[in-house]
């Protein structure tokens, strides 16, 4: 397989940082010891829980709230009282007021998640201070900083990576096992985009599957607190902000800037702005962001065509449908179940009054399957004509800066599986994520066959 490895600094020394296990398996090990500590959930409605995405059960409490209207008050819930916006024009229209619905971390970040109180910090040692990233920041400051990466994303810049991108996955596809069942989700899903990560930031290659181990915080929220989760994943970050810190170093030494991700936001004007920790958290934004999400939607993709096979058949007759499959499939498996935001003034929204502080969340996966913009909306449709209004990368001003680089991932994956005319199909066990902000499979046994 062919490895497009960035030059290495011989001059830096990396830190030492754990291999395994990865915060989710933490995560699973520390609730297979403590059973008692998983949340209760009694509000028929608190969408916060995370069996349903882990059992797949969740379409039809949502389809009923849908029914009830475009948002509800939802009073009890472990992770507190919350507003659930269920519909697609209430979401669209709240993401459309920056102003009244804040991102900020100040006022409690973009997930269901609660920060830390004072009290609760201090008693388990973490440092509360988070990393300040772009996604969880109001204007202006996010309007400069989203201004330092934006010019990675562009239509041309993407275009730029194609060839390579093709290289990759079809280098990949060819590598695969046939007439064997293996785990799709880590043979194809990780590699491709934690490759492509590495690519984007120069991440040493060897070492590009701690970009998965670092991000794969899939959120398990069923904690008694979130004191646990938070002690794990302030000492995950820690260890990825040593990393990263050695390969800025690393960067600045060099004579010519290069064209990684890292290089252009060092040299970019806002970085004069840019306290070292704001460096920092738009890394990690960028890893996390583009990491689990791509993942999934590429695992998702083949879990519905094979739910689905009238429409894997459509695929393999016309691949001139791929282009809109893609948005089919973004819709279909909505990769982020959710964005938080904070209301700053009592406001009205469809007929609710929303207060100051209240905790409103957009409930993405409803929205694309809001039976008022999508016909049928539970079905994979590959030739649906509206399929690109699904909300998958948000909507407004925190829209996903890199959407158009996802959305040729995805495109380059099914030409490359269409041209070696490769049919997959569910082979084995499927495991879904245990979350209400990641929503996607960590384990996915496919079996490889032609058409
Ligand atoms: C923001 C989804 C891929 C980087 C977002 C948001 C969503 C999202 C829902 C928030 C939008 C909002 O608040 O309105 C996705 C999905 C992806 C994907 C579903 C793949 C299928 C990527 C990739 C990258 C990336 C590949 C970069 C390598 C970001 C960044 C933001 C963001 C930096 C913050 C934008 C801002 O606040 O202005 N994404 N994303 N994402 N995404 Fe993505």
């Amino acid at each position: 397989m062919a490895t497009i490895a960035p030059p290495a600094n011989p001059g830096v020394q990396r830190p030492q940082v754990r291999r395994e296990p990865t915060a989710y398996d933490a995560l699973k090990a520390h609730f297979a010891a403590h059973p008692e500590q998983r949340l209760e959930h009694t509000h028929p409605w608190d969408v916060s829980r995370s069996d349903i995405y882990f059992e797949d059960t969740w379409q039809p409490i949502f389809a009923e709230m849908r029914k009830a209207g475009q948002l509800h008050y939802i009073p009890e819930s472990p992770l507190g009282p919350y507003w659930a916006v269920v519909g697609h024009k209430a979401i669209q229209h709240i993401e459309a007021l920056p102003e009244t619905f804040s991102s900020s971390w100040e006022y409690g970040g973009i997930t269901i998640l609660n920060r830390l109180t004072e009290e609760e910090a201090a008693a388990s040692g973490i440092d509360t201070r988070e990393l300040p990233m772009f996604i969880a920041m109001d204007r202006p400051q996010h309007t400069g900083q989203r201004r330092t990466v934006a010019p990675k994303f562009t239509p041309s810049a993407v275009t730029d990576m194609e060839a390579e991108i093709r290289q990759r996955t079809g280098d990949l596809l060819d590598s695969l096992p046939r007439g064997e069942v293996f785990d799709w989700v880590d043979k194809v899903s990780i590699e491709l985009t934690t490759g492509m990560l590495a690519i984007l930031f120069g991440f040493p290659w060897e070492d590009r599957r701690l970009l998965t181990l670092w991000s794969d915080w899939a959120g398990d929220t069923e904690l008694a607190t979130v004191r646990e989760m938070d002690q794990m994943r302030w000492s995950f970050l820690q260890e990825m902000g040593a990393y990263f810190q050695s390969l800025w170093i690393e960067r600045t030494m060099d004579k010519e800037p290069g064209n990684d991700l890292i290089s252009m936001m060092l040299h970019s004007e806002a970085m004069n702005q840019m306290r070292p920790e704001e460096f920092m958290g738009n890394l990690v934004l960028l890893i996390v962001g583009g990491n689990d999400t791509t993942r999934n939607t590429m695992s998702g993709i083949i879990h519905a065509m094979d739910k689905f096979p009238d429409q894997r058949k459509l695929f393999e007759e016309n691949p001139d449908l791929i282009p809109n499959a893609v948005q089919e499939c973004l819709r279909y498996q909505t990769p982020l179940a959710h964005m938080r935001r904070t209301c700053t003034e009592d406001t009205e929204v469809f007929g609710q009054t929303i207060r100051k502080g209240d905790k409103v969340v957009l409930w993405y996966l409803s929205a694309n399957r809001d039976e008022e913009v999508f016909d049928n909306p539970d079905k994979l449709d590959i030739t649906r004509e509206n399929a690109r209004r699904h909300l998958s990368f948000g909507y407004g001003i925190h829209r996903c800066v890199g959407a158009r680089l996802a959305e040729l991932q995805l495109r380059v994956l099914l030409e490359e599986m269409h041209k070696r005319r490769m049919r997959v199909h569910v082979a084995g066990d499927v495991e879904r994520v245990r979350a209400n902000f990641v929503h996607g499979f960590r384990k996915l046994e496919v079996e490889v066959t032609t058409f």
